[in-house]
């Protein structure tokens, strides 16, 4: 694997594949590596000729008092995994490379609708910074095809609805959590807890799980589902943010007819705020 620290070495990788008629995938990261993020070069390289990895720690979508600074990075230990998976090339752009007029002189990207709730609400900027700089690795690397994990639901939404909306000529993939033994999704921020805080942690896939049954049940409104999936989250020491019941399609109040839904849940437990959801039909 070739690690490349310009859009010009990139670019110029890239371009002699091209030429060879191959298919290229892109997986996009900000690093600290875990199983799941392997998943995704894994079925990039089932679909792909060539594997593009990038790993760069996004400023513009932290927001205020958030972890930019302490957000854990781990370049040999990702850079050894993603040998280990047979991953191409490596992208590792510092802050300059991506946002070279600073912060203040950024063009933004905004997609409106599904990136105004939920994550959108309680990080606000979030979505804008997301879909800002994975249109510009698009534009660096110009995959054929990009792979997104589901457990960063809406975001997918959002970039989905990007691609689509600016005409933008890449496959998404999106691809299903990799979880640990106890259902706890895998994230870079689970690094913050304990061993046994990511015990008690794994309760949000349990509330997602029980939450699923109660409304296949269908005995109980929505509403009174999610509000005791929420106490249940703060009795066991959880600062929820949302528990919600949407529609997949456009992440907005599931009605009664509607029949593809997802459980999206966000919650602060300790240092970190823990994401997670579970889609299901009805
Ligand atoms: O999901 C992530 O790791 C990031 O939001 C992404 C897509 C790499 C953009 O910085």
């Amino acid at each position: 694997m070739k690690t490349v620290i310009t859009i010009a070495q990139l670019r110029a990788e890239v371009q002699g594949w091209r030429s060879e008629g191959e298919r290229i995938a892109f997986v996009p990261t900000m690093g600290n590596l875990h199983a799941g993020h392997f998943r995704l070069v894994q079925e990039a390289k089932k679909a792909a000729d060539r594997v593009v990895v990038s790993i760069f720690v996004n400023p513009t979508q932290f927001g205020e008092g958030e972890d930019f600074g302490s957000y854990p990075r781990t370049i040999e230990k990702d850079s050894s995994g993603l040998i280990e998976m047979g991953a191409d090339l490596l992208f590792l752009p510092a802050v300059e490379e991506m946002y070279p007029g600073g912060r203040e002189l950024v063009t933004f990207i905004e997609v409106p609708g599904v990136s105004e709730m939920l994550c959108g609400e309680c990080r606000p900027g979030h979505f804008r910074g997301v879909a800002t700089v994975v249109c510009k690795l698009f534009n660096m690397v110009g995959p054929d095809l990009a792979l997104f994990g589901e457990k960063d639901f809406q975001q997918l939404a959002v970039i989905r609805k990007m691609v689509k909306e600016l005409n933008i000529p890449i496959e998404i993939q999106g691809v299903p959590t990799v979880r640990e033994k106890n259902g706890l999704a895998l994230s870079s921020r689970n690094g913050y807890l304990s061993v046994n805080e990511r015990e008690q942690a794994s309760l949000l896939s349990r509330c997602l799980s029980d939450a699923k049954e109660a409304i296949l049940a269908g005995k109980l409104s929505i509403e009174v589902i999610e509000t005791a999936q929420i106490e249940r989250l703060k009795e066991a020491g959880f600062k929820p943010e949302y528990f919600s019941v949407v529609r997949c399609s456009d992440l907005k109040r599931a009605n009664s007819d509607d029949m593809e839904l997802v459980i999206l849940a966000a919650a602060q437990f300790g240092v970190p705020r823990l994401i997670d959801n579970l889609s299901f039909n009805r």
